[in-house]
């Protein structure tokens, strides 16, 4: 099997998949969502994770002052929220109302879950880690949410930038691990 070099910035749009999670934010009274594909697990115990937010987002100071979030898995119906608060900025809009979905009170951080949304983890920042040109809040899970009978058949959403698309759904198990 010969694999042939492509530019290095297609080699991690080639990578199959990207995760896509809303991740709800609040400070002083302001709610925000922004959509990242940015997301990654670093420990296990403490149950650690982090986003990775651009300091120009305006959620990036929401997170910095408030010191938490929470991140918000998406099913298909999700797909519309996730280009809304993907391509919009809290600084001119709400992005509650402008994606329909509605903000819930979680357990122990003060940013909103998101209702509409299957998976809600509850997040408080640990520590922060500039690279490149996102900031890695890293947060230890708190508290996490999940709605009663959910299942990735209920159409779990991924990125693949590929060489066809965007937005895809996870499939079917393949094997025991
Ligand atoms: C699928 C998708 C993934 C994204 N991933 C990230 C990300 O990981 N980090 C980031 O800073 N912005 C990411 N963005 C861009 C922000 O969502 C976008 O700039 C948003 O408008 C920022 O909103 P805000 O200014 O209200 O914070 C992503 C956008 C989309 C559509």
């Amino acid at each position: 099997m010969v694999k042939k070099e492509i530019a290095v910035s297609d080699g991690l749009r080639q990578l199959p998949i990207r995760p896509v999670y809303l991740v709800s934010v609040e400070h002083e009274e302001k709610k925000n969502i922004i959509s990242i594909g940015m997301f990654a697990f670093f420990s296990g115990k403490p149950t650690l994770v982090g986003v990775g937010i651009a300091p120009s987002r305006f959620s990036f100071d929401l997170i910095r002052k408030s010191g938490e979030y929470v991140v918000n898995a998406v099913d298909e119906k999700l797909m519309d929220a996730v280009r809304i608060c993907g391509e919009k900025s809290g600084r001119e809009v709400d992005k509650f109302e402008l994606a329909k979905l509605t903000p819930t009170k979680g357990l122990r951080v003060k940013a909103p879950l998101i209702e509409e949304s299957p998976v809600s983890i509850e997040c408080r920042v640990v520590k922060e880690v500039e690279v490149g040109d996102h900031v890695w809040f890293i947060g230890e899970v708190v508290a996490a949410h999940i709605r009663e009978g959910y299942s990735w058949k209920d159409g779990l959403l991924f990125k693949w930038v590929g060489e066809d698309g965007f937005y895809h759904k996870v499939g079917g198990k393949v094997g025991e691990y």
